[in-house]
């Protein structure tokens, strides 16, 4: 299978560095209830401002409920449903926009739903499955579809299932897949003591 662990300056832990947003699901291999629990678990236990835990999460599993699986498949833009489709779980992620213990606004209610994605995507990984995190789908459709109180606030849709090879895509996915993956140099983002002012690796082949 193709991997792409991500060139680092310093080594990090392998499942960091071994997670990429693959497009290529294998359709066949059954992702099992016992590993989706899993999923869910991992971001059960992320850290959460006031310990809220803003967020909601559906899972859309194909082999125990089609319909609803077919309904959030639908949610997603076309462009990526020509891939998702291969992925046997889905799962909808959203934040709760207030505090449960107040109902005050929860300024940190995204931050926190998003630590808990990436947990799933760092547990699937674990398990050797893939998860790609898509923010092309339509909010309002996903809302409505489902239900979802005016409070809460879509923010990704997972695709969750056994990486497969690049070769199983047409010919535009294809090319994506087997693209290198790259990062924005790390002063761009990382400042050492104050604003724009890039840290410094003492790596000789900083990137
Ligand atoms: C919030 C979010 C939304 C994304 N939306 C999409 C999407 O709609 N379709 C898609 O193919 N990839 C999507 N991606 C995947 C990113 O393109 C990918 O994470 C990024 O290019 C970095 O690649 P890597 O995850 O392999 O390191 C999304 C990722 C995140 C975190």
């Amino acid at each position: 299978m193709l991997k792409k662990n991500a060139k680092t300056i310093q080594p990090i832990h392998h499942l960091l560095s071994e997670r990429w947003s693959c497009r290529s699901f294998n359709p066949d291999k059954i992702v099992s209830k016992e590993h989706i629990i899993a999923l869910c678990e991992a971001a059960r236990w992320a850290p959460s401002c006031f310990g809220d835990e803003p967020w909601r999460m559906i899972i859309f599993d194909k082999h125990s409920n089609i319909d609803a699986y077919n309904n959030a498949l639908n949610i997603l833009g076309e462009w990526n449903q020509q891939w998702v489709k291969n992925a046997q779980v889905i799962i909808a992620v959203l934040a709760d926009t207030e505090f449960r213990k107040n109902s005050e606004p929860n300024r940190w209610g995204n931050y926190d739903t998003g630590a808990a994605a990436m947990s799933i995507c760092i547990q699937a990984v674990a398990l050797g499955m893939a998860a790609h995190q898509c923010g092309g789908f339509d909010q309002d459709k996903l809302k409505s579809e489902f239900q979802i109180p005016d409070k809460f606030v879509p923010l990704s849709m997972i695709a969750i299932g056994y990486q497969d090879y690049p070769d199983k895509l047409n010919k535009d996915l294809f090319d994506r897949e087997i693209a290198d993956r790259t990062r924005r140099n790390l002063g761009d983002n990382f400042f050492d003591s104050c604003w724009e002012n890039p840290i410094i690796s003492e790596d000789k082949n900083d990137l």
